[in-house]
């Protein structure tokens, strides 16, 4: 293989440079929302902290570290800063409405996401959008440079920004790279279908250590070192060739988690127990609440969790009104083609089991295409009984946790798909193959008629698991390995 970093660095980098911050976090998303005043458009732009988990677990790093964050701020327009907000300094990486389209619509969506989630749906290989994708990435390893401190540690995140590691290396030998992979890792039969799968693997191992979230998706990367850049492996360490000799790279598994008390004492509050009180009136005190939480997204099994609902209620073995299913599908990347797909089949679904099995006063599916505030949430996650995850694949899935750590009484069932990260960890859910309908079926019949005691204990193992690994944990763990890493060690010139 070629010196990864003389092949990632590109014309026109800037020297080695220091800048003030020893911790830089580089994401797709700034961990803020663009606040505009409507009655003042020439205003300075508010930011607002958006509730990501990532954010919550590293703030604190942030401070104690004089950290930095990079990303991009959400829509087309100028770099930005750096600027504070929330008291956390922040650099927005500018973006142009073709790079918008090109790069996040495009490689990011509509090539990479689908071939990460198993090609679910196709994904589509286009040559100019890999070009926006080196461009854009080039641009985000730039600002790193730029803001980190001599020996700094740069943690990058995701899918978007897997050739920064190797781009960042290129432009400053000093930093300590570590490099998390939210979604999962495939197959290599699968990603072997990237016309750029070298540069890929190329990019990320850059990286010291690199995290993703099961075994599952770090044993997938490892073959694809092995057989799309023919590197040799020797159990978690990956042997690189470096212009100075060899470098090693770890990679291992790093379960993404969620601020758990946060969301136990949100659940424990008065008006967040009223709401969730209100919310099972407004739906006419049924005896049994399902509950999907997703972005509007091909990958969580909506579809599917409909259809097995659907049957349920043809059968008689769930019947309306007694039973509601409230779906929460926030709106998502709502101008990629098969997530405007997705949202016609999963509004003619819900449109079809409400003409079907509704009466006057009575909606078997109530459907909120809306994204909501966390007490909302929260009250949601308590006013259900079962909460449906049926992902056919998922990195993690946080709104599993989430709804485990909300449920301080013990009390409520989860029906999981068993192609979710959260599964290697939640052994008390009821685990389920979301393709096998009829298995669908009768695992959300054990979930609704299960008795209280064992709901209990299964719900208690849960929670056990998500307030002992939360995501400051989670963070904790991987910056302790980062910072045991190999970094820079020289092992030879021979591979
Ligand atoms: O976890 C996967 C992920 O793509 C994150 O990187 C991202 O913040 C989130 O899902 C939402 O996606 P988007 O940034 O495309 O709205």
């Amino acid at each position: 293989m070629s010196a990864i970093t003389n092949a990632a660095a590109g014309a026109g980098d800037p020297p080695g440079s220091a800048g003030d911050y020893g911790f830089v976090v580089v994401a797709s998303r700034l961990p803020v929302d663009r606040v505009d005043d409507p009655d003042d458009p020439d205003s300075a732009p508010e930011w607002r902290r958006s509730p990501g988990g990532l954010v919550t677990a590293l703030e604190p790093v942030m401070r104690t570290a004089n950290g930095v964050w990079v990303g991009w701020p959400g829509s087309a327009g100028p770099p930005l800063g750096p600027f504070e907000a929330d008291g956390m300094p922040l650099v927005g990486v500018g973006l142009s409405e073709a790079e918008v389209a090109d790069f996040y619509e495009g490689f990011c969506n509509a090539t990479l996401w689908p071939l990460y989630h198993d090609v679910i749906v196709p994904p589509v290989f286009h040559r100019p959008w890999w070009e926006s994708y080196v461009t854009v990435n080039r641009r985000f390893a730039r600002a790193a440079a730029e803001q980190a401190a001599t020996g700094a540690t740069v943690w990058v995140n995701d899918y978007q920004l897997q050739l920064v590691p190797g781009m960042l290396r290129a432009m400053r030998g000093d930093v300590r790279i570590g490099f998390f992979n939210h979604i999962p890792f495939p197959g290599y039969e699968i990603f072997a279908q990237l016309p750029w799968r070298r540069q890929i693997v190329e990019g990320l191992l850059g990286a010291d250590l690199l995290g993703f979230q099961r075994q599952s998706d770090t044993t997938n990367f490892l073959r694809a070192c092995r057989r799309a850049a023919g590197l040799t492996t020797r159990g978690s360490l990956i042997r690189v060739p470096d212009p100075a000799g060899v470098r090693e790279v770890q990679a291992a598994a790093f379960p993404v988690s969620i601020d758990t008390a946060a969301f136990g004492k949100l659940a424990s509050r008065d008006d967040v127990q009223a709401r969730a009180r209100e919310i099972r009136e407004a739906l006419g005190k049924p005896d049994v609440v399902l509950l999907g939480v997703d972005r509007l997204d091909y990958t969580k099994g909506i579809r599917h969790r409909l259809e097995a609902y659907s049957e349920l209620l043809d059968e008689g073995r769930l019947q309306s009104p007694g039973a509601v299913l409230i779906q929460v599908a926030s709106p998502s990347r709502e101008r990629v083609e098969q997530y405007r797909l997705l949202r016609d089949e999963v509004e003619v679904t819900v449109g079809r089991i409400n003409g079907d099995h509704g009466e006057l006063g009575s909606t078997p599916v109530h459907y909120l295409h809306q994204s909501y505030p966390r007490e909302e949430m929260a009250a949601l996650y308590l006013a259900a009984d079962v909460m449906l995850v049926t992902s056919l694949r998922d990195g993690m899935n946080l709104v599993a946790k989430e709804f485990v750590a909300c449920r301080n009484d013990e009390t409520g069932t989860l029906v999981l798909s068993e192609f979710t990260g959260a599964a290697d960890e939640l052994v008390g859910a009821f685990l389920v193959n979301p393709h096998d309908i009829e298995g669908l079926k009768d695992t959300i019949m054990r979930a609704v008629t299960v008795s209280p005691a064992e709901a209990r204990r299964r719900m208690r193992s849960m929670r056990r698991r998500v307030y002992d690994n939360d995501v400051a944990h989670w963070a904790a763990i991987f910056l302790d390995a980062l910072k045991g890493s190999p970094h820079h060690q020289r092992q030879g010139a021979s591979s």
